[in-house]
């Protein structure tokens, strides 16, 4: 377990003093479209706590994002990466190679769903691997368009702004975009016109139409899609719709592209979010808790697709990083010997629960319109009493009294009204449960 104490503790207001002179150094220092959710500065964190420089230990509801699966100092991530760290640091993929990058591509090939033939390439960032996703399946299709989804979330890069649907704060003021984009619907249950049990069909009957009316399915290379939209506000396509999507791609030669950088790696209580449906991409991006904190991320998918681009067409200076894939080998292990898939269900299971009560007892509990999501990968939609429309400062009031109390989370969603909850799959029931009351008091403010 982590060296951190996991137990909740404010010893000053949040953020303390040694913060708030911190803060002030970074609005001097660091530029301004640089958020962050919470002016508390970290300096150690492990399990389900970040502990900051002031001394105050926070329950983390957020995983930096989907990140810390493993917590933010697991053992064996730390034990692989120091020891990687003492025999190199980096010679370049692409000039000598090491044997952690071909480990790496190795359990991809074994983790990821589909038993053909599989290959990856690694890189840096999220937004890298999806960008990757478009170089390859162009090469392998020859072919231009690429479908995303409404309320889909792709990256910061000029092409990934592109895939991704939100404007504010993605996109504003950064254009021209990436051409070839095209956006079509999905099935957001708690907000089709016809009710979520109609969403599935009539929202993929819809998407398909656009696809074959607007762009002609022999011009698409890619469908990209997340399995659960994450940042689009933790959203669960309705049951049938994703199978019906594969399988026009599949009928139409199009590569199916799974976007799993925030759903992948136990997150969901599967490997892969994408399984609960039985769904085998063609590809599949990685990213965020593959690798315990270090970066890292990946394009997997079937050999011949992957082959597909010329050699030198793919890499980087750093994709692959020896000590970030040494880090990802140790989140695999932790994984696999924790057994974080069980852990992510359990954690859905006591949250979904408790959310639950709370809408049903809680005087304003009604303004939760909905409670979904998957594993440890779950979040609540806030909105006015009696109403579907959107609660953004209901949210951001929530947020606010969590983080007073020492409970870390964050908010998502094309109209900002909800509440995410990403906590490290390891995290202990008590500070869970915790977490679940300081959410339950938060409501009396808002
Ligand atoms: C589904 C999905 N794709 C891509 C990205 C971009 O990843 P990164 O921030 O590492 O570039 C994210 C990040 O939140 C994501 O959730």
């Amino acid at each position: 377990m982590s060296a951190v104490p996991q137990e909740r503790s404010l010893v000053t207001a949040i953020p303390g003093p040694k913060s708030v002179e911190l803060q002030a150094r970074r609005v001097a220092a660091v530029a301004a479209g640089v958020g962050s959710t919470l002016p508390v500065f970290t300096a150690r964190a492990g399990g389900g706590i970040i502990e900051d420089v002031d001394g105050n230990r926070l329950i983390d509801f957020g995983s930096g994002i989907a990140v810390t699966s493993v917590g933010a100092s697991a053992e064996a991530v730390v034990r692989r990466a120091t020891a990687q760290l003492a025999d190199f640091t980096h010679t370049c993929f692409m000039v000598t190679p090491y044997e952690g990058y071909v480990e790496v591509c190795e359990r991809l090939a074994e983790l990821t769903p589909g038993d053909h033939a599989k290959k990856s390439a690694l890189f840096n960032s999220g937004a890298e691997a999806v960008e990757n996703a478009v170089k390859i399946a162009r090469a392998y299709t020859k072919r231009t368009a690429v479908v995303v989804f409404d309320h889909g979330y792709h990256g910061r890069t000029n092409l990934t702004m592109a895939l991704t649907a939100k404007n504010m704060p993605y996109k504003q003021s950064f254009g021209p975009f990436a051409p070839e984009v095209y956006r079509v619907p999905v099935a957001y249950g708690y907000r089709w016109p016809t009710g979520p049990e109609n969403a599935g069909a009539e929202a993929s009957a819809q998407a398909i139409d656009e696809i074959t009316k607007q762009i002609g399915a022999d011009n698409v290379a890619a469908i990209i899609i997340e399995p659960v939209l994450g940042e689009g506000g933790f959203i669960e396509p309705a049951r049938g719709f994703l199978p019906a999507i594969a399988q026009f791609a599949k009928d139409n030669g199009i590569v199916f592209v799974a976007d799993e950088i925030q759903s992948g790696f136990c997150r969901t209580g599967q490997w892969f979010a994408c399984e609960d449906e039985g769904i085998v991409p063609d590809l599949i991006t990685t990213a965020k808790g593959i690798a315990g904190g270090l970066p890292l991320s990946a394009v997997t998918g079937r050999a011949e697709i992957m082959d597909a681009a010329h050699a030198g067409g793919l890499g980087g200076t750093y994709g692959g990083n020896p000590v970030a894939c040494a880090g990802a080998l140790g989140s695999i292990e932790t994984m696999r010997e924790l057994d974080l898939n069980a852990k992510a269900k359990r954690i859905e299971e006591v949250m979904k629960g408790r959310l639950a009560e709370m809408q049903s007892k809680l005087p304003n509990g009604d303004i939760i319109g909905d409670i979904r999501g998957r594993g440890a990968m779950i979040a609540i939609e806030l909105v006015r009493s009696g109403t579907k429309d959107p609660d953004p400062a209901a949210a951001a009031g929530l947020a606010r009294a969590c983080h007073a109390e020492g409970l870390l989370v964050l908010t998502c969603g094309t109209y900002g009204n909800v509440l995410r909850f990403l906590p490290p799959l390891v995290i202990g029931e008590d500070l869970l449960n915790e977490g679940l009351d300081i959410i339950e008091q938060a409501f009396a403010t808002v």
